[in-house]
């Protein structure tokens, strides 16, 4: 959501940005904008729509200088228009925004009663002109007239300021939404998210809440929210600008969805053990007093595909370590009065780790004195920094909107948590955690298997790609496997699709079946089987047409449905990591085939730093 990029150094800034830019778009975004300082002033260039219009018009009137600041806005206030795009301008201070301020309207009466004018709809442009106030009242000091506004300002933001009067001077600051800076020898970075910073630095300072900063030709100031000067440590990022390319594939999601077997060895490594049958968590250490755990019950709070994963998760620790676990949408559990003491440990699962939803529960947890281990993919983002522990799933960065690796990543990483906290409260017996671990390393062979089957799904998805509603259904854990078939299909392809819990459908959902209407359904072979089969006869009697992604072991289901994407059978807690990936590849094709704009599809932002 809102992509923020800014640059000082000696090179062509304009190139810079819009490169930041590019490596950002995954983030979502309906216009864009850059400020570069040229012949002693500033000059903006904004553009509606795509980056590309934004090269177009920056290629017809150049702008070349060697600092300046860019901007992708993803619309909150106002249309995704050219006045409302970023970066904002009064008098000699330029702003670009991430996030929303609450009281911009108040604001807004108030410095339009003191004579200033507005020309776009955003909330961006309060905090543009409430800086340029204190900045003609305090008699021109940028950090001082920069502290005193943000102090006014209600919501979240990350600002990169320009003062037009200044050279090669950035401002920043940050409160609730995310900003990163990193270095080289000549240059100064801030970015809204890493890969933009990539190509210059693995190693990079995240500004934390109340944090403000100034980037010049001398270096990287940095204070903190009472205006004292601090240090912070720079984090290493393991990750390298060719992981957050395409790497031939036609799309990050297609690339996305074939590295799934490859991460797994990531995951794995120092934590699963084959040889010692083991698994050891130590970044848990924390959490554990010997092998008695501080805590009796688990909350696990997300949102999208990271809260069906969570769901998921719920499965895997009640039946193997026997602990009581609730979840809930992120966005919901602090409106509904949670139940929580310091005996519950609460865990905010995350890929981005800083979507304002999960942020702000994690934070009431806190606030609660609960312990919080968070389930992330971004090391050093906002979740992992207020979190006591973190169990990172290593699934490296992750582009395409619709999140894939990253959600096998969390099951596997769940997975791997229940077998270990089962394993410390003498839940599971040896020989059986023997089976499961050696079954968990053959994770990486069986998703190959799954991805073997991308033709077969490929034409399944062209035949189903005019349908106008899809069901999905499954039971158990492939319950919220349906919801994520579902949602994968909605984000991508723009088609309706639901996921129900195939037991749920005679209670209202099968109204919907008629001639000919898709219903994807997970069965396999296990103690639910007679019982989803069953619902599978019921939709087909309706004139349903039946997908089962089902066990390659099962020689009848041929008979029952009118296609099968035969998986490779496993346990009950792989089955839902395996059976997604033809969920993914169903929604890719089918999204592919209508020629939707599959890694940024409309409406939907990547990171939602917004409530
Ligand atoms: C957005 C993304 C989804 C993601 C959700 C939660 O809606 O488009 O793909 O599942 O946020 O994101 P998180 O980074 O917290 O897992």
């Amino acid at each position: 959501m809102c992509g923020i990029i800014g640059y000082v150094g000696n090179e062509n800034a304009t190139p810079i940005l819009l490169d930041g830019l590019r490596r950002l778009e995954y983030r979502g975004y309906d216009s864009a904008g850059v400020a570069v300082f040229e012949n002693d002033d500033v000059k903006i260039q904004r553009t509606e729509g795509k980056l590309s219009n934004l090269e177009l018009a920056l290629a017809e009137s150049p702008i070349k200088g060697s600092f300046g600041i860019g901007h992708t806005r993803w619309a909150t206030h106002g249309h995704p228009t050219e006045t409302n795009a970023h970066p904002h301008r009064s008098g000699d201070i330029i702003v670009v925004h991430n996030g929303i301020i609450e009281n911009y309207l108040e604001l807004k009466d108030l410095l339009a009663a003191d004579g200033q004018v507005f020309t776009s709809e955003t909330d961006t442009e309060v905090i543009c002109h409430l800086i340029d106030y204190h900045y003609q009242l305090n008699g021109k000091d940028t950090l001082n007239a920069i502290r005193e506004s943000i102090t006014k300002l209600k919501g979240s933001f990350a600002i990169v300021i320009m003062n037009a009067k200044e050279r090669n001077r950035l401002y920043v600051a940050k409160r609730g939404s995310p900003l990163v800076v990193g270095e080289t020898k000549d240059a100064r970075f801030v970015a809204s998210d890493i890969p933009a910073l990539l190509p210059y630095t693995k190693d990079m300072l995240f500004l934390e809440d109340g944090d403000h900063a100034v980037l010049s030709s001398e270096g990287i100031e940095l204070f903190d929210e009472n205006g004292a000067n601090i240090e912070r440590e720079f984090q290493h990022v393991p990750w390298s600008p060719l992981m957050a390319e395409k790497g031939g594939y036609k799309h990050f999601m297609l690339k996305e969805i074939f590295e799934q077997p490859k991460i797994m060895q990531d995951i794995f490594t120092g934590r699963v053990s084959g040889a010692r049958s083991t698994i050891v968590l130590d970044e848990l250490k924390g959490l554990f007093d010997g092998n008695k755990a501080r805590f009796d019950r688990i909350s696990i709070v997300a949102c999208g595909t990271s809260l069906h994963a969570a769901m998921i998760g719920k499965h895997m620790i009640e039946s193997l370590a026997r602990v009581p676990v609730s979840v809930d949408y992120a966005s919901e559990f602090r409106y509904r009065e949670p139940i929580l003491d310091e005996r519950t440990l609460v865990i905010p699962i995350s890929q981005s780790g800083e979507t304002a939803d999960t942020l702000a529960a994690e934070k009431l947890a806190k606030e609660r004195n609960c312990p919080v281990m968070a389930v992330c993919n971004v090391v050093g983002s906002s979740i992992t920094r207020i979190a006591d522990a973190t169990l990172y799933i290593y699934a490296g960065p992750e582009i395409g909107v619709a999140s894939t690796k990253a959600f096998t990543a969390q099951l596997v990483v769940l997975y791997i948590f229940a077998l270990y906290l089962a394993d410390k409260l003498n839940k599971i017996e040896n020989d059986i955690l023997k089976e499961r671990v050696a079954e968990l390393l053959t994770l990486p062979r069986l998703l190959k298997q799954a991805l073997s089957l991308a033709d077969d799904v490929m034409r399944i998805a062209k035949d189903i790609s005019d349908a106008s509603n899809i069901l999905y259904i499954g039971r158990r854990l492939n319950f919220p496997v349906a919801l994520e078939g579902a949602l994968k299909l909605k984000e991508i392809s723009y088609l309706h699709a639901e996921g129900f819990a195939a037991g749920e459908l005679k209670h209202g959902p099968i109204a919907l079946i008629e001639q000919g209407t898709p219903v994807v359904a997970v069965v396999p072979q296990d103690g639910t089987y007679d019982k989803i089969l069953s619902n599978i006869e019921e939709v087909k009697a309706r004139g349903a047409y039946t997908i089962a992604i089902a066990s390659d072991q099962d020689e009848s289901i041929s008979s029952k449905v009118d296609e099968v994407i035969a998986v490779p059978k496993t346990s009950k807690y792989l089955t839902p990591i395996v059976a997604a990936i033809p969920m993914q590849l169903l929604a890719y094709y089918v999204a592919d085939h209508k020629g939707t704009d599959v890694d940024q599809p409309r409406n939907l932002a990547k990171s939602v730093t917004v409530e």
